[in-house]
């Protein structure tokens, strides 16, 4: 790789307390890459050639791609950088070094690391803020220079070379450090900032649940239709269901507990008040699309949940989106079996990803071969 871009370094940020997770998950996917160093929601490694497989890429490329659930951004890590006009000059060498041609434009990523575990951040937090100043200078200063051309969205497209500035400050440090890293998109990465999508909670929303969802198809590309029949296993109070149904599906929702009034409101709507193991097959449908489940239980009682109505909709079915609670960190090792389970049940592709709004749970997608070939005709 020429010089100016290259570095053995990788950055990752994850949720914070999700660290050792994934650490553990590189060491088993990754054996040519070495942990150097961490702090709370950031870690990088270090490529290193002399513990790769055969199967491992031979030097650390843009194009890389990480085999994690947790990392919810990654790229090659350069250096500290003090302020915009440096990371001007920066992009500068960037560009050079990788021989792009004067008119190519980079995708500006700039964001905030994690500060606080999810769900304990102070009331007056609000993540973004420091990240849109800061972006705004970058922009202002690559506008006045000329020589480093940003594309105004900032939703990265599959070959796209995108800039990496990411806030590293703490409220307890005077001064925030920024971070420079740059990577190529492929579907792999995350499209957003940091992997943090802008969704916004309608004031009506039932539950913050409407904030996973929204986040679980837009990260998974399920390719969910107006008419759709979904049914979600744990739906109550009922955010996820408020979110499929003003999408035009049809929801069925499994749930002992109350759903919200808005929710029961809706003709499309139906509420299978039971817990998921007394539900039937005449309960359901004939034709059921999606299933979802989002149950406060175990992996294992959550994927056998799946299994049973899985097994008895797969005539029709074409994906699943399953959030696992992960109670334990530790039951993050089980993630390569879960996904094992998900391909047994019949789905063709299967992946996991920690959502920047799921807590201490990561989501599970899959699809069937029908819903891979909805998928692909849909952006072909
Ligand atoms: C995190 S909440 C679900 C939030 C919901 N998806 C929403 O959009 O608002 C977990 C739900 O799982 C339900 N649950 C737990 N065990 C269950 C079971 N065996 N069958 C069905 N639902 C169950 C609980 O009653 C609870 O409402």
């Amino acid at each position: 790789m020429p010089e100016g871009s290259s570095s053995s370094f990788l950055f990752t940020v994850c949720q914070i307390g999700a660290e050792n997770a994934l650490k553990k998950e590189i060491t088993r996917e990754h054996p040519e890459l070495r942990f150097a160093y961490s702090r709370p929601g950031f870690l990088t490694f270090k490529f290193d050639p002399k513990t790769a497989v055969a199967a491992s890429p031979n030097e650390l490329t843009p194009e890389f791609e990480l085999r994690s659930a947790f990392a919810r951004a990654y790229g090659i890590s350069l250096e500290e950088v003090a302020s915009p006009a440096l990371i001007i000059e920066k992009t500068l060498e960037l560009k050079r070094a990788l021989y792009l041609p004067p008119e190519e434009a980079f995708r500006l990523h700039v964001w905030e690391k994690d500060e606080f575990p999810k769900g304990e951040e102070p009331p007056d937090f609000a993540t973004g803020q420091a990240s849109r100043g800061l972006e705004r200078l970058i922009r202002k200063e690559a506008g006045s220079r000329g020589s480093v051309r940003f594309h105004e969205s900032v939703v990265a497209m599959p070959g796209d070379f995108v800039l990496n500035v990411i806030i590293l400050g703490s409220r307890k440090l005077e001064k925030p450090v920024w971070w420079l890293g740059y990577h190529r998109h492929t579907p792999q990465h995350s499209p957003f900032p940091g992997g943090i999508p802008e969704i916004e909670l309608p004031p009506e929303a039932p539950s913050r649940a409407f904030l996973k969802l929204e986040e679980a198809v837009l990260r998974s590309g399920a390719p969910l239709l107006p008419g759709d029949t979904a049914v979600e296993i744990g739906s109550a109070p009922g955010g996820a269901s408020y979110a499929l149904l003003q999408k035009g599906l049809n929801v069925v929702g499994i749930d002992p507990g109350e759903m919200d009034a808005r929710v029961m409101a809706a003709a499309h709507f139906k509420h299978i008040q039971k817990v998921v193991a007394a539900v039937h097959r005449p309960d359901l449908p004939a034709s059921v699309e999606w299933l979802l489940v989002d149950m406060n239980v175990t992996p294992n009682i959550a994927l056998f949940a799946i299994d049973r109505l899985a097994s008895r909709t797969k005539d029709t079915l074409l994906g699943v989106l399953l959030t696992i609670k992960l109670n334990q960190w530790k039951m993050a090792d089980q993630i390569p079996s879960m996904l094992e389970h998900v391909k047994v049940m019949g789905m063709v592709r299967a992946r996991a990803v920690q959502l920047f709004h799921n807590r201490q749970e990561i989501l599970i997608y899959g699809f069937t071969r029908k819903g891979l070939l909805r998928k692909t005709s849909r952006v072909g």
